[in-house]
């Protein structure tokens, strides 16, 4: 091997290095931020290279693209609102669909149409090369449309299920039959326009089909169908680098795709729910309980709960999804220290689901520099409750509903909790009784021994601290 071939070797090698290297680390918290880190500057390493392998772009495009991305990416990420960043992460995938799509057809026409074959497009590439041309240009474009449909339901942009209804599942069917057709004749037929304008249609179907599939689905379910999103994403790119013959693009490409899998798994093992049932039901979608359905609900007001809690040994806090869209992390923290200044043992309970994506609260609680060791997996955590003087639950419905053990007609049933209601005292700070992500009724609210505290998370946080500290005298 000559010199620059061996360079370009290395490169790609420790691309792979570090691509591998930085999911492992991304397993965990701690770890997470230099994780990602090290894949980015593996994903650099790899368009370099493979840019310099290629020999076609200038270099002075390649640092053009490498400004302007940098640029871009970076304002992305500054801009981003934590709750955001589910939109965040399916205009990424859908841009890699995009990618991929384009990578797909591009080869086509250039290697096809351009050379102006002979034969079938099937017979000048071989069956192998056409079958994954096709594949990164279907699945790419899926992910594109279903990604789009994702980032502007979560936005709230665009709402319902669509005008389609039932119907829906016959589009589908038909458009997949156009689809397969297309593939076929874009295959077969003489190479030129027929078979590029075949391999279109192809691309414009997967493109509806992205659409159509994404749709229906709840925009509180948007989180798992984007983990699959980007899982289809990853898989596209694996599909492009075998078309392109880049082993790299196959390997990240695979990471990315079963990686996300795996991610979808978790999720929807967490939530106990088939991820046919999260893509065909509409869990999520529309609230069923209201606040005339409960009875004897116990409401507090700051300096009573201040009372109870400045007497507590030992308190759990249990943030979720509210705490996130409140953005009231800072001031559980305060909170939190309030606490331990007055000598109880305080915990944060973190729930696998709780908020809108993997490792939310993990990541609100990092925001404002909560200690990693006061922060306690559901696990370790469930059985100690009843031993718990005080329970304090924020923005956090679905995930402390006791529904989820005790009723088994529960929607939820079979879900793993938090069982806060085990606890001496249980405090739920959250502004109405309205319902969380299930949209079902929660009778922990209704316990003789919890109360409510009602309000947007921070105004009753920063209350509750100031109660307690003004009773210290601090
Ligand atoms: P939810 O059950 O969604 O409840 C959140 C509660 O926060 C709501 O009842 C809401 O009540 C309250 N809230 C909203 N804004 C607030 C604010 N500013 N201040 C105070 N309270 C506020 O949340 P959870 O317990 O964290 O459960 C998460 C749910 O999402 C689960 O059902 C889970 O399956 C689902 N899910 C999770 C994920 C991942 S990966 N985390 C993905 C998809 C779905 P009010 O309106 O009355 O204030």
């Amino acid at each position: 091997m000559s010199s620059p071939e061996t360079l370009l070797a290395l490169g790609y090698l420790l691309s792979a290095v570090l691509f591998v290297v930085g999911l492992k680390r991304l397993s965990r918290v701690r770890t997470a931020p230099s994780g990602n880190l090290l894949a980015a500057g593996g994903m650099l390493v790899a368009v370099v290279v493979a840019l310099i392998e290629i020999g076609v772009v200038p270099y002075y495009w390649i640092a053009g693209g490498l400004v302007v991305g940098g640029a871009l990416g970076a304002s992305f990420a500054l801009k981003v609102r934590m709750t955001a960043m589910p939109e965040l992460v399916a205009r990424f995938n859908g841009l890699g669909g995009g990618a991929s799509a384009l990578v797909g057809l591009a080869f086509f026409w250039l290697r096809v149409i351009e050379a102006e074959a002979a034969g079938s497009p099937a017979a000048t590439i071989g069956v192998v090369a056409m079958v994954t041309v096709v594949l990164s240009i279907l699945i790419g474009a899926v992910t594109l449309g279903g990604s789009v449909v994702a980032e502007l339901k979560l936005r709230g942009a665009l709402r319902g299920g669509g005008r389609l209804g039932a119907a829906r599942h016959v589009v589908t069917a038909g458009l997949g039959a156009v689809g397969a057709a297309a593939a076929v004749a874009g295959s077969v037929l003489p190479a030129g326009a027929a078979s590029g304008a075949a391999v279109l249609v192809v691309a414009l179907a997967a493109l509806a089909l992205g659409v159509l599939l994404a749709r229906p689905i709840g925009g509180a379910d948007m989180p798992v169908v984007i983990s699959l999103l980007n899982s289809l994403s990853g898989l596209a790119a694996a599909a492009t680098g075998v078309v392109v013959g880049n082993l790299l693009l196959i390997i990240a490409g695979t990471f990315v795709g079963f990686a996300g899998l795996i991610l979808t798994r978790i999720m929807c093992a967490a939530m106990n729910r088939s991820l046919a049932g999260v893509l065909f039901s509409g869990l999520g979608a529309d609230s069923e309980a209201g606040d005339s359905e409960y009875h004897g609900v116990r409401q507090a007001g700051g300096e009573e709960a201040a009372m109870i809690l400045e007497n507590a040994g030992s308190v759990v806090l249990v943030p979720g999804y509210g705490l996130a869209a409140g953005q009231a992390q800072h001031e559980l923290w305060e909170l939190a220290q309030a606490l331990e200044s007055r000598g109880a043992e305080v915990r944060f309970a973190i729930h696998p689901v709780a908020g809108r994506m993997p490792g939310h609260m993990n990541v609100v609680l990092a925001e404002a520099d909560v200690p990693y060791d006061k922060l306690v997996e559901m696990e370790r955590i469930a059985d100690q409750l009843r031993h718990t003087d005080a329970c304090v639950v924020v923005g956090a419905n679905d995930v402390v509903n006791p529904a989820a053990t005790e009723e088994p007609t529960s929607p939820i049933y079979g879900m793993p909790i938090l069982p806060v209601h085990q606890a001496r005292s249980v405090f739920v700070i959250k502004r109405s009784l309205a319902p969380g992500f299930a949209g079902i009724k929660n009778e922990l609210f209704e316990q003789p021994h919890t109360m409510m505290l009602f309000g947007g998370a921070k105004d009753v946080l920063r209350d509750l601290t100031a109660e307690l500290r003004e009773s210290a005298g601090v």
